[in-house]
């Protein structure tokens, strides 16, 4: 048994967990009135309700002796101050650092990186207004209308998922597009629309060696020189964000429209960077400072914020309390709010990349569960697809629902009929619906006996069902970057009380191996037998029946 499950603080949630299991939400609310004021924690214009949970004061004492025994504060403090604590690579991990204040200081390896990281956002200030006044202009003097970002994973989801929920600051003159698949539909259909002379292509990759982005990146150049002429049309229509200045520059881009970040930005972690630089383009640098200024708000709170205070703390032991306690095994995200649909797939590499490991810090298998599934989808459309299974399936999916109180687009009764539907599903999934209250509405419904008999037992909700909800004033840049450190935060607690490393991902390279090493195969296109019977099968009957 390892260490952590072996552990008091453990034990003492294990045997909780059994007396907690004997007890309803609807009987905690019922005894206690004051419940909601108890558990929601409101902090800067975000409320977070996290009383519809399996939770009593004393599961809460037992989880934050669980983060305490784990050294949750020192770790803090290691992160914040640039302890390479990525230990598998040998890095630290400062995405903090990207949202430092000007003036501030952060040392990697004795030196400041604060002001590095100021002078790229300077860069990305001069190119980002330069685009938009249209002074930095595509070869034949048109302004550009169209940035296509071709990156993938940490290098498209964050920009994507950003730009997509700040759309009602974005330029209306420049719009932004995100080509990551290799599958080539991606970059063709983006490009049908789009007009060679106002395109600008932003190439972000991190070691500008992914196979995907490369691919795309070098299928763009093509349609570039194809339809304006000369390869120097490229330096006017690329630019890249990257590590890698050599390849950058045997691409064709002036080492002047580089933007460049550090070994200190994961992948998953990096849209504060000039990875944000489409962010910046699209909703103005002064937007993009208030991105950096609310996660920056959000750092402080982490940093500083008591335990039990503490937002990112509390969203983290719950987590940890059913996927070890009750073993959930997937967390839904569920935000009522139509701008933050790509918010789900974000948190989907943020949480999965991050803490899907399953060997510890000390390189040991662990014996309890990591991190869950992330998936969910905007409401109130998903009311209408997977929430059958939330309230009535067989599983526990605890929930996350975060909603605007304010709306973008306040027409008609749309704003409060949205807010309805989210107050109504985190009540019911907590309240659940008894024998004797569905008996109730059968018979006021005119049914009885045999007939009523049947239905009934389709017609319970078990409830007790958990959920947090996230609400704030409105989805400006200032939320949106307390939203995304808010999850940030969560995952690195999570995390440390796991032992693992958040901050790397073997996983993935393992994917990237794979593919380089088939492809040869597919080129060569003789058949192969050397892998198992199946690979070989589906590899031979690809190779028979391509065209
Ligand atoms: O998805 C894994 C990952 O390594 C991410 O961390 C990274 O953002 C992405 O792939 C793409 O890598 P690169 O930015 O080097 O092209």
């Amino acid at each position: 048994m390892s260490t952590l499950v072996h552990s008091p603080a453990w034990q003492a949630l294990t045997a909780h967990q059994i007396k907690i299991s004997q007890q309803t939400m609807r009987e905690m609310f019922c005894d206690d009135p004051q419940r909601f004021d108890k558990f929601s924690l409101q902090w800067d214009g975000l409320l977070l309700d996290y009383s519809k949970n399996l939770i009593t004061a004393e599961t809460l004492t037992l989880l934050l002796n669980l983060a305490r025994q784990s050294k949750l504060d020192d770790w803090i403090v290691r992160m914040f101050n640039g302890d390479k604590i990525n230990t598998s690579e040998q890095r630290a991990a400062l995405h903090t650092a990207l949202r430092a204040p000007r003036g501030t200081s952060v040392y990697v390896d004795g030196k400041d990186v604060v002001p590095d990281v100021h002078r790229v956002l300077d860069h990305i200030r001069h190119f980002s207004e330069a685009v938009r006044n249209g002074t930095f202009c595509g070869h034949t003097g048109k302004p550009f209308r169209d940035v296509v970002n071709i990156g993938i994973g940490g290098s498209a989801l964050g920009p994507l998922m950003v730009s997509e929920a700040l759309k009602s600051y974005g330029s209306a003159q420049l719009n932004v597009h995100f080509v990551s698949n290799v599958d080539a539909t991606d970059l063709v259909e983006t490009l049908k629309r789009l007009d060679p002379e106002t395109t600008l292509f932003i190439i972000s990759s991190k070691t500008f060696t992914t196979l995907e982005t490369l691919t795309n990146a070098h299928s763009a150049r093509d349609w570039v020189v194809k339809h304006l002429g000369a390869d120097e049309v490229i330096g006017k229509h690329f630019v890249a964000v990257s590590t890698n200045l050599t390849e950058t520059s045997k691409f064709g881009i002036n080492p002047e429209n580089v933007f460049e970040f550090w070994d200190w930005v994961g992948g998953r972690y990096s849209l504060w960077s000039a990875i944000g630089l489409p962010i910046a383009l699209y909703i103005g640098i002064n937007n993009f400072e208030r991105l950096l200024a609310g996660a920056h708000a959000m750092d402080t709170h982490f940093r500083e914020a008591p335990l039990e205070r503490n937002m990112p703390v509390i969203l983290g032991i719950l987590g940890i309390w059913y996927a070890n306690f009750f073993g959930a095994a997937s967390h839904v995200i569920l935000p009522y709010d139509q701008y933050l649909q790509h918010f789900p797939a974000y948190l989907q590499q943020l949480e999965m990349e991050s803490n899907g490991k399953r060997i510890d810090r000390n390189g040991q298998v662990v014996d309890y569960a990591t991190g869950m599934v992330i998936w969910g989808e905007p409401g109130t459309n998903g009311q209408h697809s997977f929430y059958q299974l939330l309230h009535q399936g067989t599983r526990m999916v605890p929930a996350d629902f975060l909603a605007p109180i304010i709306s973008h687009n306040p027409i008609g009764e749309h704003h409060s009929i949205l807010l309805a539907n989210c107050f109504a599903q985190t009540e019911a999934l907590m309240l659940g619906k008894t024998t004797g209250e569905a008996r109730a509405e059968l018979e006021t419904q005119g049914l009885s006996g045999a007939a009523l008999e049947t239905l009934l037992p389709y017609k319970v909700f078990p409830g007790n069902r958990p959920t947090n909800t996230l609400l704030f004033d409105q989805l400006d840049p200032y939320t949106m970057g307390m939203l995304v450190a808010l999850y940030e935060h969560k995952v690195f607690v999570q995390s440390v009380i796991w032992n693992i490393n958040p901050f790397d991902q073997w996983g993935v390279e393992f994917g990237k191996q794979l593919a380089g090493k088939l492809l040869p195969e597919l080129q060569r296109k003789e058949r192969v037998f050397v892998h198992d019977s199946s690979t070989n099968g589906l590899i031979n009957y690809f190779l028979a029946r391509r065209v």
